[in-house]
């Protein structure tokens, strides 16, 4: 019986096995993005690593990749509420040269796509003269009903402008601003609904639930990441005690 307010240490397709059919009411996350493990940059076309997963290689044939999210993707559809919204964070990626947008796989899922936010990040560490740099992200709404709507409480625009969270403060390469998951609960969700993240990283989805009186479910294949996200949350809790 899986619990609500926990971080389970193990493979999300694992995890999300237990749970119910429709019982999520909202799903919010960000997949590793197959960077084939290391984030990376080209500098004068020279190849610069400037950081990794602990304990997670994000190295698979690209095919397999999208087959997997594709797969994935469906479990979170099964698990969620038919009034419940999905927000998944993930960019267009540029491979042999070539743009690939999620949009390829995400249409081939059980999802309706409601709404597409631009990320402006601001900045980036990815410096490629070759091309514009890249500052944004997309965070990908998705719903199973069309009747079912969002309410935009703080009155926002399809663009929000937030920071990543530097590795050196978190201890993790790609962890959202709280304002993230934040946005996304207060629009999607009440107190006491259960908020699932199945990447849950360094728990940021997990502390936006605390702040806001929501239950959370996560999962994290990394034990380093599960301990920092741990920590993470019993700061916030000790504050609010
Ligand atoms: C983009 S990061 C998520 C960061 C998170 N949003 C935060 O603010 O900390 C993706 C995370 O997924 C984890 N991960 C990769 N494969 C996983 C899997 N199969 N199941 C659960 N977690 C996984 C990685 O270790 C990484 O921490």
């Amino acid at each position: 019986m899986i619990k609500i307010i926990k971080i389970y240490n193990m493979d999300c397709m694992d995890g999300m096995k237990y749970i119910k059919n429709e019982s999520i009411n909202c799903i919010i996350t960000s997949p590793p993005y197959n960077l084939k493990g290391d984030f990376h940059t080209f500098v004068n076309g020279k190849r610069v690593t400037y950081g990794d997963y602990k304990g997670f290689k994000d190295n698979l044939p690209e095919e397999v990749y999208q087959s997997h999210q594709t797969t994935f993707l469906n479990e979170c559809y099964r698990i969620l509420k038919n009034d419940g919204f999905m927000f998944y964070n993930h960019k267009n990626r540029i491979i042999n040269g070539s743009i690939i947008s999620p949009l390829d796989w995400i249409q081939k899922t059980k999802f309706n796509i409601y709404q597409i936010v631009v990320l402006n990040l601001k900045s980036t560490a990815n410096v490629d003269k070759r091309r514009f740099f890249p500052v944004h992200e997309l965070l990908f709404i998705l719903n199973k009903n069309n009747k079912t709507k969002l309410n935009n409480v703080e009155c926002l625009t399809d663009v929000w402008e937030m920071k990543k969270v530097p590795r050196k403060i978190t201890g993790h390469p790609a962890t959202f601003h709280v304002m993230l998951p934040e946005r996304c609960i207060k629009s999607a969700t009440k107190e006491g609904d259960i908020v699932l993240d199945p990447y849950m990283g360094v728990g940021t989805t997990a502390i936006a639930c605390i702040n806001n009186n929501r239950n959370y479910i996560g999962f994290e294949i990394s034990t380093t990441y599960c301990d920092i996200a741990n920590r993470r949350i019993q700061d916030v809790v000790s504050k609010i005690e």
